[in-house]
């Protein structure tokens, strides 16, 4: 069977791996913890778990189910399923990764740096506690030569790991990864709860506040949806890539849901390592608690001010975060890559897979060192819509994300609820998660239908208006 020469993950259990990794990213770490202390706290949870639930448990059974039933790339499998319109999302959803990995290739490559400072320290060879976290994290961005090279390194590296295959690649390194990330992440933990002043941190992120649900509800469900939506990895190809190689017999129903809690559960945890010590030996500022400002300059300052194990701690955290980066951005180049090996085998020709990885590596990385080259901005580079002083051209990081997460991505779901719900109709999933003994109960399906009809494309079209809103702000 066709199936069977594209490969398949060796296990459920490293399938589950494999996705799970591949939506927890940097957004688990630095968006995730601080959007929840900001908007409510425990309420904020609660919303997010609703939308998670209705709204994100509907698209990625979908996109399991169209993956699986598809068997081959988002395209081919999109379009099998959806025709005409699911060719156009299939092209959607090869755009978002592309871009996405313009930057989320140098993000990683800012981790390896980080992790790389807190060594030279660990050495001797260098003293990070003299210089603050602000202006390491500034010589960085200007630094070109290094972020571009670092970069590569990052890419190469993504290389090494997806060239092995889905099975002996990307599911192996996971098996390993995964577990690695989750024990340093509990070593992080431990030591971030146990500074003094770390309940502070715990109270920003768990103590409920009615405020901003009173004040501003809209606000906080399309931060929270917003924030489901990309810390899931939906609409982006991975799970519709994924689940074509994932076998018949396994649950997709059980699947999505176990992926959805350890996405939320890891996002959880991130916030009780990072908040606590953020607030005990950074002051909590709330301006520097959210984004790459946490990651790099709030937290270098905090292992700075550990003293003598504040290397090492540095260490671990910055090798947990561009683990998280590794994980995601090897399912972003999957798809790309799984989509160039399908085409190339649909017409008559022998790929090997190889070169497929390295030619789709070698693009990403001249974009990449684009955004490297850029710096967030801090080295005078042209930027699209830069003279409109909106957020969409902040920086050449600012604009890829706008194009896919602020358009592509909301866009795409949206369409694909359409499809599922309005076009071909919610049976073709139903069927598909049905299969070997498997059964969608009645009231299951009867809830899925309400959602993919009527819940889901409203609140996509939603979250597709605020994210252009937010991107079309001037900031303040
Ligand atoms: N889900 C990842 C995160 O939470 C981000 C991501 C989005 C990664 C899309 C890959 C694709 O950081």
């Amino acid at each position: 069977m066709e199936h069977h020469h594209r490969g398949e993950w060796g296990s459920n259990l490293g399938f589950l791996l494999a996705t799970v990794g591949a939506a927890v990213g940097l957004g688990n770490i630095w968006a995730f913890p601080y959007k929840m202390g900001a908007n409510g706290g425990f309420p904020f949870l609660i919303i997010y778990l609703v939308l998670a639930i209705l709204v994100g448990f509907t698209i990625m059974l979908c996109e399991l189910a169209i993956g699986r039933r598809g068997g081959g790339s988002v395209l081919t499998s999109y379009h099998k399923v959806g025709g005409k319109l699911g060719s156009f999302l299939g092209i959607l959803a090869l755009v978002s990764p592309f871009l996405i990995l313009s930057f989320y290739t140098v993000l990683g490559a800012y981790c390896i740096q980080y992790v790389g400072l807190n060594f030279a320290e660990l050495l001797g060879v260098f003293s990070l506690s003299s210089v603050s976290g602000a202006d390491s994290f500034g010589s960085m961005l200007t630094n070109q030569p290094l972020a571009i090279g670092t970069t590569f390194l990052f890419i190469a590296i993504c290389f090494l790991i997806i060239r092995g295959g889905i099975k002996d690649g990307i599911e192996k390194f996971n098996k390993v990864g995964m577990p690695a990330l989750f024990i340093m992440l509990l070593i992080v933990i431990i030591r971030s709860l146990t500074l003094p002043g770390a309940a502070e941190g715990l109270k920003f992120m768990f103590a409920p506040n009615f405020e901003p649900i009173q004040t501003d509800f809209i606000g906080v469900l399309s931060a929270a949806g917003g924030q489901m939506f990309f810390s899931l990895s939906l609409a982006m190809g991975i799970t519709v890539t994924y689940g074509s190689y994932l076998s018949k017999k396994e649950s997709l129903v059980r699947n999505s849901l176990v992926i959805i809690i350890s996405d939320t559960l890891v996002a959880i945890m991130a916030g009780m390592a990072v908040l606590p010590a953020a607030f005990a030996l950074g002051g909590g500022e709330s301006a520097k608690l959210d984004g790459p400002k946490l990651l790099f300059i709030t937290l270098q300052d905090v292992f700075n001010a550990m003293g003598p194990f504040g290397p090492i701690f540095g260490i671990l955290f910055f090798l947990f975060v561009t683990l998280a980066a590794i994980t995601s951005a090897i399912a972003l180049i999957e798809v790309l890559v799984t989509f160039v090996i399908d085409r190339r085998t649909a017409s008559g020709k022998a790929p090997s897979r190889n070169m497929v990885v390295a030619a789709v590596c070698l693009v990403i990385f001249a974009e990449a060192a684009l955004v490297a080259a850029d710096g967030l901005a801090s080295n005078g580079l042209w930027i699209p819509f830069q003279e409109t002083g909106r957020n969409l051209g902040g920086s050449w990081l600012d604009f890829m994300d706008f194009i896919s997460e602020g358009i592509a991505m909301p866009l795409g779901a949206l369409i694909m609820s359409v499809l599922i719900g309005w076009i071909i109709g919610p049976k073709v999933i139903r069927d598909e998660v049905s299969l070997e003994g498997h059964r969608m109960s009645d009231s299951l399906y009867l809830f899925f239908v309400i959602c993919v009809r009527f819940i889901a494309p409203i609140a996509m079209a939603f979250i597709l208006y605020g994210q252009v809103s937010s991107f079309m702000a001037i900031p303040s």
